[in-house]
């Protein structure tokens, strides 16, 4: 169920950068460096064409989840990354066409109420493409159990971005994603 408090809507990220990298470093964990370095590549990601954000914003209107992403370009560095794993599995035509999961953090304190599942849902449905990627920690998570239950399936596991400690799957779904 969506929290009722909960408003999804469209995020100006660049303005709000810093409130949405705080949701993420206690979501996900970041170090002061690791922050100084994302708020880099979301600003030059936001450049991109067709990249956008959706936040959930609670009743005093602060930013409790974000989600951006954008239509996949295989010259962007993720897919460098997982362009040969997935092409030795013939699955790298998942890579054109495809709307690509760039971010999705929920607070703490407000995940397990649908607010993951609205904003991705949300931002995937206003997507031309016929299809989705992202990358997730290759374990069983949250974040994983959510992404299947939206249809997602892995394309390739055990993925290494290079400075990643830990080992990633990429997942592809077609659009609309799966309701349950
Ligand atoms: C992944 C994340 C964004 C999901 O957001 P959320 O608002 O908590 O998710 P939802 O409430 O919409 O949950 C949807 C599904 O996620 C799964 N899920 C959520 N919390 C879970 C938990 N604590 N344990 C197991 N599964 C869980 C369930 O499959 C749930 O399905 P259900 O609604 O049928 O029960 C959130 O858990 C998060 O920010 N995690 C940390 C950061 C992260 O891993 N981001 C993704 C990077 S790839």
């Amino acid at each position: 169920m969506t929290e009722a408090a909960a408003v999804i809507g469209p995020l100006d990220l660049a303005a709000h950068v810093d409130e949405a990298l705080a949701v993420q470093s206690l979501a996900f964990g970041l170090s002061d460096d690791e922050i100084e370095v994302r708020r880099q590549i979301v600003l030059r990601h936001l450049g991109s064409p067709g990249a956008r954000a959706l936040g959930a914003t609670n009743s005093e209107g602060r930013l409790i989840g974000f989600v951006y992403g954008m239509p996949n370009d295989r010259g962007h560095w993720w897919s460098t990354v997982v362009e040969p794993y997935l092409r030795s599995l013939d699955s790298d035509h998942w890579l054109d066409d495809s709307f690509v999961i760039t971010e999705l953090h929920v607070h703490p304190r407000h995940q397990n109420r649908g607010i993951g599942r609205a904003l991705i849902t949300a931002i995937t449905d206003s997507a031309e493409e016929p299809r989705s990627i992202l990358s997730a920690i290759d374990t069983d998570s949250p974040a994983r159990g959510l992404y299947h239950s939206l249809g997602y399936h892995d394309l390739a596991r055990q993925v290494i971005f290079p400075s990643a400690p830990r080992p990633y799957a990429v997942m592809g779904a077609p659009l609309p994603l799966r309701r349950s």
